[in-house]
């Protein structure tokens, strides 16, 4: 498949013509789409295609654009098998997992064609007769918005649908490691009648584009998902030039289980969230914290069942855990493990790199998990971003949350415990942006705010609800009018 960059409402080649692949990383003997390679040039043109688009699209009644994203909403519905198979094929994650990720893209299309109806502002009384104070909200002008692979329809639908919504144009720097994702998603915004230079889309490398367009003189706000040392270098290179950045950058999520917790059902939890999308979510459950009544239990349990997930190619039905992405996060996430065997942790199960039906054309390692884990190690407290998780132990629910807490960041925890008092502590004690009771860490709703705390991200959350995306990607303007036809001042006549 060979995927264009698109600008200006054109499917074009880079400048340079240069491209690059993206594989299968279940097999990369498969090359899943040539993607362009492109330059400081490329992104020029993009930007400049926004600023052109803004004057027009941000005068387009709210609600209009609303359509626009209801028609997308539909157009995924139809294209989401497809686009699903894309999602698995591209980045390995199973297939029921990408027609979730498109799932996810598709309800914040409906979601945010609603806001076009709504996005509230308010209007309150005077001091003074005769004149009214309101507030609405206004576009920041040209977003550009930086999104990784692994949500690679969700994640970009989250901020390009919120963006457009409040009015703003977008430049769209997809990872390289899901180009083609990108590109579908992008064609169904163009089907869906987004006009030409709202929306426009340049492939290419983070360091050679990526960042040349976050600080490109026409920008406005940037919008960043992806690892902590590269939001952590675009809060220093933006911070001085007091541009607009959100950022969303990873976890170390954990899940308490206490001793009167249902275990089952706290199991199936931590597998879901340890192991699902081969642990590669921000949200993904890397420790769980386990009270010393029952830790040698669940222990076992869940060694047992995570030695029974089955590692395969994602589109096969039998398959319970797929690959990892690429090269790079496989070595990686076999380096912490070797961290964790030298660190004295105990491995109960998995640990491998492995090789499917004999060949080594995938990345795949097996579901590990480590027991006899402290909350110091570096396993317990660096972000894996693999099918690893840590078994901590804890004697009581205080020192549970301490745990929890006490690493550099703050997405998601979750608690297992059928006592509503302890659970409700829990719920005020945890320092994350979400928390999950009798649930795993993962599975937020696109109708809530989606963001972490600390190293987390910077506090401008994702997708919806009260202090969601609404609040980056518009600007509250105050206007107060007059209608007495004389002066008043506020704080002075009386
Ligand atoms: C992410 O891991 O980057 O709550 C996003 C979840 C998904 C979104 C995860 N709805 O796990």
């Amino acid at each position: 498949m060979l995927i264009r960059n698109f600008i200006g409402g054109k499917w074009v080649n880079a400048k340079g013509e240069k491209t690059f692949s993206s594989l299968n990383p279940a097999d990369i003997r498969l090359t899943v789409a040539e993607a362009p390679l492109s330059e400081q040039e490329d992104v020029d043109l993009a930007v400049g295609a926004a600023r052109d688009a803004l004057a027009k699209w941000r005068l387009m009644p709210a609600p209009r654009r609303g359509e626009i994203l209801f028609r997308a909403g539909g157009l995924l519905i139809r294209e989401k098998q497809r686009v699903g198979e894309l999602v698995t094929e591209e980045m390995g994650k199973v297939l029921a997992e990408g027609l979730g990720d498109v799932q996810e893209a598709i309800d914040m299309a409906f979601y945010m064609a609603g806001e076009g109806r709504r996005m509230q502002g308010e209007t309150v009384p005077s001091e003074l007769p005769d004149k009214d104070c309101k507030s609405f909200r206004e576009p920041l002008g040209v977003v550009a918005l930086i999104t990784p692979w692994n949500f690679p329809t969700a994640i970009p639908a989250w901020k390009i649908f919120s963006a457009l919504i409040c009015g703003n144009t977008v430049v769209f720097k997809p990872s390289s490691d899901t180009p083609a994702c990108a590109a579908a998603l992008v064609q169904i915004l163009e089907d869906a009648g987004v006009p030409p230079g709202v929306l426009n889309m340049v492939c290419g490398s983070g360091a050679d584009v990526g960042e040349y367009l976050v600080t490109h003189p026409l920008v406005d706000a940037v919008s960043f998902t992806g690892s902590c040392a590269a939001g952590e270098r675009l809060e220093g290179l933006l911070g001085r030039m007091h541009r607009p950045l959100a950022t969303e950058m990873g976890g170390k999520n954990a899940i308490i289980i206490m001793d009167d917790a249902d275990l089952s059902l706290a199991l199936e939890g931590v597998l879901w969230g340890a192991f699902g999308t081969s642990g590669q979510r921000c949200t993904a459950a890397s420790r769980v914290v386990v009270h010393e009544k029952i830790f040698d239990t669940f222990g076992e349990m869940l060694a047992n069942a995570a030695a029974g997930l089955r590692l395969g190619n994602g589109l096969h039905k039998t398959t319970d855990v797929g690959p990892l992405v690429n090269e790079q996060q496989y070595k990686k996430v076999l380096d912490y493990i070797q961290v964790g065997i030298d660190e004295g942790a105990k491995l109960v199960t998995g640990g491998r790199g492995v090789s499917v039906g004999g060949s080594v054309n995938g990345f795949f390692i097996e579901p590990t998990v480590f027991t006899h884990v402290t909350p110091t190690m570096r396993i317990a407290q660096e972000e894996i971003f693999g099918p690893v998780v840590s078994i901590i132990k804890c004697v009581n629910l205080d020192e549970a949350i301490k745990i929890v807490n006490d690493v550099p960041f703050g997405l998601s925890s979750a608690i297992y415990s059928r006592d509503v008092n302890t659970t409700a502590r829990a719920e005020r004690d945890l320092k994350t942006g979400i928390v999950y009771v009798n649930a795993s860490t993962i599975g937020a709703e696109i109708q809530m705010p989606f963001g972490g705390w600390r190293h987390s991200g910077s506090g401008h959350p994702e997708a919806g609800g009260r202090g969601g995306a609404l609040d980056f990607y518009s600007r509250m303007k105050v206007v107060y009018r007059d209608y007495s036809g004389r002066l008043q001042k506020a704080q002075i006549d009386k």
